[in-house]
């Protein structure tokens, strides 16, 4: 109904109801459901319901025929609840590795550290690989940073200018998130193992859903002026993850370091970082290791590695 609300055109309830053989209240149930998961819809009395903006949606075999999409088994769902989730089920019932799945809407979308994924029908990108690794689960330490290198490489792409990362796994601007990124593994520890990759992108989020979310957050709307084709940037993400991974199968972080760390948002600055042990730790922000750990000095000027955690400025970024 979204797709067909999505055409500029003003469509009736009861234009609507006919057209998908079903009630009236039906329709009315559709579209409250729909504005509740984030669509803004535009109502005039007499003249029925039409999406604002537009939309466009996802079309799988147009994503297919984009340079470097042809390296995946791509599905793309109108309402799942969560892509991560349901990939992990297809990969445990032996889906292909490289296989990607994209969503519309995430009825149950993750964040990091069981946190809620807020997107919007038609305003965001939410999708997830399958990637299948020989080598056990501690060769994927340093997989998001990886996966973050592309996400920049492929947002550049589209114009969007100033990203910056945050370690270990979001996308910025202006300290505002982005995008983040969510990777679940499954496997032996010496192999072999299989990682799940999830990616949001806020492409248009309206007010109600920003109010939601307990972060700054930006969208691409903010920052790129013309608007961005979702259909193109999923293939762009999948070309550059493609790259990425073969970078990072062969070489660890080797050749993705050095770009990622010109990228780094914390870079030189203080930060507190709380750890999954419920400590934190404190100390400026000096590097970052091979394997991905991010390095901090503390006052005495020893360093230490973090391998997990949630980083915080401890001043505010100018
Ligand atoms: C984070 O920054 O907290 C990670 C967010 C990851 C969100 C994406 S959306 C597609 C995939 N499916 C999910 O349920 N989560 C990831």
């Amino acid at each position: 109904m979204l797709r067909a609300l999505s055409d500029g055109e003003f469509h009736s309830g009861e234009a609507l109801a006919q057209r998908f053989g079903v009630s009236r209240a039906s329709v009315w149930n559709a579209l409250q459901a729909a504005q509740a998961a984030g669509a803004v819809l535009h109502k005039v009395r007499g003249r029925g319901y039409r999406l604002s903006g537009g939309a466009s949606w996802l079309d799988a075999a147009a994503i297919q025929q984009l340079p470097g999409a042809e390296a995946y088994t791509l599905e793309v769902v109108d309402s799942i609840d969560s892509t991560n989730a349901e990939l992990m089920r297809q990969a445990l019932a032996g889906a292909p590795h490289r296989s990607c799945l994209a969503a519309e809407i995430q009825h149950a979308g993750r964040g990091r550290r069981g946190r809620e994924w807020h997107s919007v029908p038609g305003g965001s990108l939410t999708f997830s690989v399958l990637w299948r690794f020989n080598q056990g689960m501690s060769a994927l330490s340093g997989l998001s940073l990886a996966v973050g290198v592309a996400l920049l490489r492929s947002l550049r792409e589209f114009g969007a200018a100033d990203l910056q990362l945050k370690w270990p796994n979001d996308l910025l601007w202006q300290y505002r998130k982005l995008a983040g990124i969510l990777i679940e593994v499954q496997g032996d520890v010496m192999g072999p193992s299989v990682a799940i990759i999830g990616i949001g992108i806020n492409l248009q989020l309206p007010s109600v859903v920003r109010d939601e979310i307990d972060q700054a957050v930006t969208d691409l709307a903010e920052i790129v002026a013309s608007p961005i084709d979702r259909n193109a940037l999923l293939g762009s993400l999948l070309r550059h993850l493609h790259d990425v991974m073969a970078d990072f199968e062969a070489q660890g972080l080797t050749r993705l370091r050095g770009e990622w760390l010109d990228a780094h948002a914390y870079h030189d600055k203080p930060v507190r970082v709380l750890l999954a042990n419920g400590n934190d730790l404190c100390g400026k922000v000096v590097g970052l290791d091979e394997d991905g750990a991010l390095v901090l000095e503390d006052a005495g000027g020893q360093h230490s590695r973090v391998n997990s955690g949630e980083v915080h400025l401890t001043r505010r970024a100018s």
